[in-house]
């Protein structure tokens, strides 16, 4: 008889940490080179390396302007901003990293939150409309894990008939495209994240993706102190020191030039757990939309209705060495105790959001990034089998 893989985990199992970033031979070259350069121009600031990051990620989302900026979190206050939210409300979906919502309170505005549907994890268009205010300036629609819900249509539709802006956090979806469109061309303007979980990554940093001409020109100002060149760079707007320094432009430009690269690595691992954990007892891949092609910034599980997640992520790690990463999101936003300190910040965060609470409750991620070996991925799928198994028991 075989010994149980639960009793004695196989000898040289790989560890699986819970993210890798891989710079290769390449990639280094192009950084020593390019930071060589940026040492001897002086120019550490909005140089050659921002513009042509600027430039190759608009093309690679469809989109004929982008402008980069310190992180995601001022990219999105940038957009809230020219889109003039303040004194009104912003919807945001409970179901999000916090920032989505203190972008909107920066911005001078309430944040109104909505409920996000378990199958995409993205917002409910019907909980939208339900909560549309007069004062509604903007809805703001998060990626969750790298998905474009097909109810981006409905909210589109519903914000272009109320004249309302739909604005995309692409925090987790560099790349991923729902009807051939990317994340970041389907709204009046988006914004990306390069933290170093991301797609793509440059330490800190972020970049807005528009079609708009004015949101641009308003974009540019907003983030370099408000300085308006038209003018002779008279200061006409309440800006900030919201920009990306060319060291950070650098590092992401490697990763927007490699970006297809990336891509096709993260899809094919997310292609291995989609055949080999097809049928699975316990938990079940989260389905696709049809339409949707995800460059899986997550890959999302869905558990079984009472079993225990801190108990299998720590079978996984102490058993198996295997790290899940963290949820998309463990606790919905208008949970988080904040709301209690500033009561006018929120207007409804003592209201109860079903979907969310159900995504929060049921769904863990497996580890998920470029360069993971197909021991490595093996060896995910067969200690999930495993531990599922111990899990279910227990
Ligand atoms: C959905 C979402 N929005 C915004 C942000 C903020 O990004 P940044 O850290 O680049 O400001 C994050 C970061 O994790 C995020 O996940």
């Amino acid at each position: 008889m075989s010994a149980s893989p639960l009793s004695s985990p196989p000898k040289k199992t790989p560890a699986v940490p819970i993210l890798r970033i891989p710079f290769d031979a390449k990639d280094r070259a192009f950084l020593a080179e390019g930071l060589a350069k940026i040492l001897d121009s002086g120019a550490l600031v909005m140089g050659e390396n921002t513009k042509a990051f600027e430039r190759e990620f608009a093309a690679l989302c469809g989109v004929p302007y982008a402008v980069a900026t310190s992180n995601c979190t001022t990219a999105l206050e940038i957009i809230l901003r020219a889109v003039g939210v303040e004194g009104g409300s912003v919807i945001v979906p409970t179901n999000t990293f916090i920032a989505t919502a203190f972008a909107a309170v920066h911005a001078g505005a309430k944040v109104v939150f909505a409920d996000s549907d378990p199958t995409t994890l993205c917002l409910d268009p019907k909980d939208v409309e339900r909560r549309l205010r007069p004062d509604t300036r903007a809805v703001i629609i998060v990626h969750i894990g790298g998905i474009i819900t097909p109810a981006i249509e409905d909210l589109k539709r519903l914000c272009d008939a109320k004249g309302i802006a739909l604005v995309e956090d692409c925090a987790h979806a560099h790349g991923s495209t729902y009807k051939g469109t990317a994340a970041g061309a389907w709204g009046w303007a988006g914004a990306f994240s390069f933290f170093p979980t991301k797609p793509l990554v440059s330490g800190e940093g972020g970049i807005i993706t528009t079609r708009d001409q004015a949101v641009y020109e308003k974009a540019l100002m907003l983030r370099n102190h408000g300085k308006n060149p038209k003018l002779g760079n008279r200061i006409t707007e309440l800006g900030h020191n919201w920009r990306m320094s060319e060291i950070t432009a650098l590092l992401a430009l490697q990763q927007t030039r490699k970006a297809k690269e990336l891509f096709a690595d993260r899809k094919a691992t997310a292609a291995y757990y989609d055949r080999e954990l097809s049928g699975l007892a316990g938990a079940k891949p989260l389905a696709m939309p049809q339409g949707m092609d995800s460059t899986y910034y997550k890959y999302v599980m869905v558990l079984e209705p009472g079993l225990p997640r801190d108990a299998l992520k720590k079978l996984m790690k102490e058993r198996f060495q295997v790290s899940l990463t963290g949820e998309v999101y463990d606790v919905p936003c208008h949970k988080e105790p904040v709301w209690q300190q500033h009561p006018r910040a929120a207007i409804n965060a003592s209201d109860s959001f079903p979907g969310a609470d159900e995504i929060a409750a049921r769904h863990f991620c497996l580890p998920l990034y470029p360069g993971l070996t197909d021991a490595e991925r093996a060896h995910v799928v067969s200690s999930l089998k495993a531990a599922l198994k111990e899990v279910a028991r227990a």
